[in-house]
């Protein structure tokens, strides 16, 4: 499955978003901003958006439509009996849309990771349907907002909201006295309004070692096979979160030894980078510091702990791609680019 998921919607003031299966609203700018943002990508509705669209489905992207119904025929699109076949049927480099209606806003709210509003100025008089609550206290935060105002073409003013989950949206209560009024002060912290503690989230600290042997076939870089999750079975570079009280060369100099058997005997910090790392449901921001390690004796590796496989590959033959980890195969582009080097 792919780990992003954006809901793209137009929400009136009151959460409206559509009376007898039609949209509320005719905003030509919202809808380019739509196609702008759709296009070249995949998008997923619910079977009465489908029939909602006027001329079928959308051109330009892996249009899906979801229904219960057996033999559904939706020409120029795939039909799925459920959400979960449908993200089951999307690479991890799709970027999904859900595009309504209201039925799927509300299944897919809790596996967004972002959320694409245009929100209406408008409250209308009639509506019936409408967009799930979006908890702008504990969950959601704005990102990116955008007033377009009402003119000859558009007849309501609105804006475009730009939200992401906030890293510490699972802290739910306060760390100090347990209060659920532990709200978002601003994108890296919450503050509690009843005993006044604001807890700032920086990122966690990690390590990736590149390691170099001398084969008889030249140049040669250790890479281990992931045993566990996540992204167990792909390659990685031997590395890993930092612990509290040790500087990050000796954490580098541990992940290598507790991972290869080897003893590094010197570090050169090469660069780092800021990620993001999926666990367990919950999104670490990491900084991952990137070092060369001098290794005494390289062909003594041998795999342990977090590694599977201790495999020696030349440069030019490592993919990028073939590394599970969004970090490693960024980290992995960029050592195979050179760039690092003054
Ligand atoms: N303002 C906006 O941005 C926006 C965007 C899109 C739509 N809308 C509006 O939203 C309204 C439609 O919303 P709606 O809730 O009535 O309909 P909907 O979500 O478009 O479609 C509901 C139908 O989709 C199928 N479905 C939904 N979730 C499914 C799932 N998890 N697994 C399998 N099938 C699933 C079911 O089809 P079957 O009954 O066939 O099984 C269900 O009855 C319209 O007024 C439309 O104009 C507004
Ligand atoms: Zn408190």
């Amino acid at each position: 499955m792919n780990h992003e998921l954006s809901i793209i919607a137009a929400v009136a003031a009151n959460g409206a978003i559509g009376l007898d299966n039609k949209l509320l609203y005719w905003l030509p700018d919202d809808m380019r901003r739509f196609r702008q943002l759709t296009t070249g990508n995949t998008i997923i509705m619910g079977r009465r958006t489908w029939q909602s669209l006027p001329k079928g489905a959308l051109p330009n992207r892996r249009n899906i439509v979801l229904t219960r119904q057996q033999n559904f025929h939706a020409p120029g699109a795939e039909v799925f009996p459920s959400l979960e076949t449908a993200l089951a049927s999307c690479s991890r480099d799709e970027k999904v849309f859900i595009i309504g209606g209201a039925t799927l806003y509300a299944e897919a709210m809790p596996l967004a990771t972002t959320l694409f509003l245009t929100r209406v100025e408008d409250t209308p008089a009639h509506a019936d349907a409408f967009f799930p609550d979006v908890d702008e206290h504990g969950t959601w935060v704005t990102i990116h907002s955008e007033l377009h105002p009402a003119d000859e073409r558009h007849s309501h003013p609105f804006r475009f909201v730009d939200m992401q989950r906030h890293p510490l949206h699972l802290f739910r209560y306060c760390p100090i006295c347990g209060s659920k009024h532990f709200y978002i002060n601003n994108d890296k912290s919450k503050h509690c309004h009843d005993c006044g503690f604001t807890y700032y989230l920086n990122p966690s600290a990690a390590t990736v070692a590149l390691i170099e042997r001398q084969g008889a076939q030249g140049t040669e870089w250790l890479c281990v096979r992931r045993a566990k999750e996540p992204a167990r079975g792909t390659l990685d570079l031997p590395g890993g979160f930092s612990d509290c009280y040790e500087t990050s060369e000796d954490g580098v100099r541990r992940e290598v030894l507790e991972e290869t058997g080897l003893q590094v005997t010197d570090t050169q910090f090469l660069f780092s980078i800021p990620n993001l790392y999926k666990y367990s449901g919950f999104t670490v921001h990491t900084i991952d510091v990137v070092y060369r390690c001098q290794v005494a004796n390289p062909d003594q590796a041998r795999p342990a702990d977090d590694a599977a496989e201790i495999i020696w590959m030349k440069p030019e033959d490592i993919n990028p791609d073939d590394f599970g980890l969004d970090s490693i195969r960024k980290a992995v582009a960029r050592l195979k680019e050179g760039i690092f080097d003054a």
